[in-house]
This record gives C-alpha cells, sequence and structure tokens, in this order.
C-alpha cells in the first residue's frame, strides 16, 4: 500500500464565510480541543472547525472558571492545534478582561491571535453590550464568532453554570442579544445552554448559524468539548454532553497496570529492553572496555 494511501485526503480550510454560508445547511461540527494530538485526529475525522476554548482553564489547567486564561494561554494551545490541524477552521477564544476593557485593546488581541496562534477567527462572549466590539474587530478584517446564552467567564453574575431563558424577560434578552451580535457583523454565534425551544427560535431570527452546545436540535450546528465527549471529566456532567468514547476510565486502567508492571518489575520486558553485544559486555565486565 502506498505511504498514506489509507489517510484521508487534504482539504481545504473553510473560512470565516464558508461558515456563514452553512446557514440552514449542512450542519457545522465544532471540537473544543487544546493541543495538536487531538487537533490532528479531529482533521482526520472530519470536523469543520475546532475551538481552542478558554474551556481550557477548567478543562486541562484544572481551574474552577475559565477566568484565569490568559491571552497567552489560548496563543499556545492554538499554535499547537493549528500544527495538528493545518487544514481546518480555528477559532481562538478571547478570555476574559481580553476585550472588555476598551475596543483598541480588544482589535490588538484579536490581531495577536490571528498573527501569533494562525487562527481563523476570534470568537467573544457576550450579546448586545460587546456588540460594538464585535463590529470594530470585524471592520479591521478579523472574523468573530459571537456567543451567547450561558457566557461562562460571567457564570457568577448569571448564578451559575445553568440553563439560561427559561423566562420570557431573559429569554427575549437572549433573542436581542443575537440579533446585536449577527447586526454586528459576526460570522457565526455560539448558543450555551438554553431550551431547545429557545436555540430554535434563535436560529430562526439571525441570518447567520447558530452553534449551540446545549441549545437543542435545531441549531445549525453543535460543539462539544473533547474531553468532555470523551469520558476525561469526572463527577455529573451537564445534560447536554454525550459522552461517544468512555475513554477516560481506560486511560486510568492503562496508568494503574503501569505502576503495577513497574513495581513487579515486569515493565520493561524483553521487547521493550536494548541488547547489547555480547562480546562488549565481557569486555566491560573485564574491565578492558
Ligand atoms: O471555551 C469553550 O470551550 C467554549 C465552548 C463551551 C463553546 O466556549
Amino acid at each position: 500500500m502506498a505511504k498514506g494511501a489509507n489517510e484521508p485526503a487534504a482539504r481545504t480550510r473553510l473560512t470565516a464565510f464558508d461558515l456563514r454560508e452553512r446557514k440552514g445547511g449542512t450542519k457545522i461540527t465544532m471540537l473544543a480541543l487544546y493541543d495538536f494530538p487531538f487537533a490532528r485526529l479531529a482533521e482526520s475525522a472530519g470536523i469543520d472547525t475546532i475551538l481552542v476554548g478558554d474551556s481550557l482553564g477548567m478543562v486541562v489547567q484544572g481551574h474552577e472558571s475559565t477566568v484565569p486564561v490568559t491571552l497567552e494561554d489560548i496563543i499556545y494551545h492554538a499554535r499547537a492545534v493549528r500544527r495538528g490541524a493545518p487544514n481546518t477552521h480555528v477559532v481562538a477564544d478571547m478570555p476574559f478582561l481580553t476585550y472588555q476593557v476598551g475596543v483598541d485593546r480588544a482589535i490588538e488581541n484579536a490581531g495577536r491571535l490571528m498573527q501569533e496562534a494562525g487562527a481563523d477567527s476570534v470568537k467573544l462572549e457576550g450579546g448586545r453590550e460587546v456588540a460594538e466590539t464585535i463590529a470594530a474587530i470585524v471592520r479591521t478584517g478579523i472574523p468573530v464568532i459571537g456567543h451567547i446564552g450561558l457566557t461562562p467567564q460571567s457564570a457568577g453574575a448569571l448564578g451559575g453554570f445553568k440553563v439560561q431563558g427559561r423566562d420570557p424577560d431573559s429569554a427575549r434578552g437572549i433573542l436581542d442579544d443575537a440579533a446585536a451580535v449577527a447586526d454586528a457583523g459576526a460570522s457565526a454565534m455560539v448558543v450555551e445552554v438554553v431550551p431547545a425551544e429557545l436555540g430554535a427560535l434563535i436560529t430562526e431570527s439571525v441570518a447567520i448559524p447558530t452553534i449551540g452546545i446545549g441549545a437543542g436540535p435545531a441549531c445549525d450546528g453543535q460543539v462539544l468539548v473533547a474531553h468532555d465527549m470523551l469520558g476525561f471529566q469526572q463527577g455529573r456532567l451537564p445534560r447536554f454532553v454525550k459522552v461517544y468514547a468512555d475513554i477516560g476510565p481506560r486511560i486510568r486502567e492503562a496508568f494503574a497496570a503501569y505502576a503495577r508492571d513497574v513495581e513487579d518489575g515486569s515493565y520493561p520486558g524483553r521487547g521493550q529492553t536494548y541488547g547489547m553485544p555480547e562480546e562488549t559486555l565481557a569486555a566491560l565486565r573485564e574491565g578492558s572496555a
């Protein structure tokens, strides 16, 4: 078999324009992940877009929230993802306080994500209150993905990680946020943890794709955190997570088996050990080498 014959053919990286064109068409697939090997696997699986999300603060850095994540963290991880998925649209998250403290600062930080991390677009959280910032970033030529509903950077102010838009006022507010983000020129928007009915209303009401996470099946696409859908998280998972492969417990078993083997001397075995010519060993033993 020719080298690489069983690898999928290289594909063209989707642009933000291409994503926008998918409104109402083939659903957009997005995974949040943060490193080279996962990025490589996602690209070869045909995932449309990779989000280097600030969820990395909770998922791989072990923080309680996404707030401690820095722009440097996202740049570091996005570079690794870019190397693993050169033909996949990479969205880089704008962390807390990288876009709220003035439009100029937001443009500069969004620019760094494009220039230094090789991102194709940036994502920022919020609705009406960030519409002007989105518009300003878009005017510089940087594609923006919005993020409304449950916005983890302000989870404290929203009463924790809970379903948003259950009462008429908050549902109307989220619909207004969706309109503001779309009018500001965003290419698409993530809609997080809202009732499925509201996810459908938002999707009907805006001309750009909605990418849902816990926002029901009517959205134009879906996003999940790779570590969640692979069973890496311990404890209760949010209702919207579907575990596609429960790899976390298998990794734990492998680590435990390795520890047992090292402790009882069965690792490394002959198959994992390098040898030396007998004469060299004999010479060493005789002290003549
Ligand atoms: O940071 C992230 O991974 C996200 C997704 C949950 C949408 O924003």
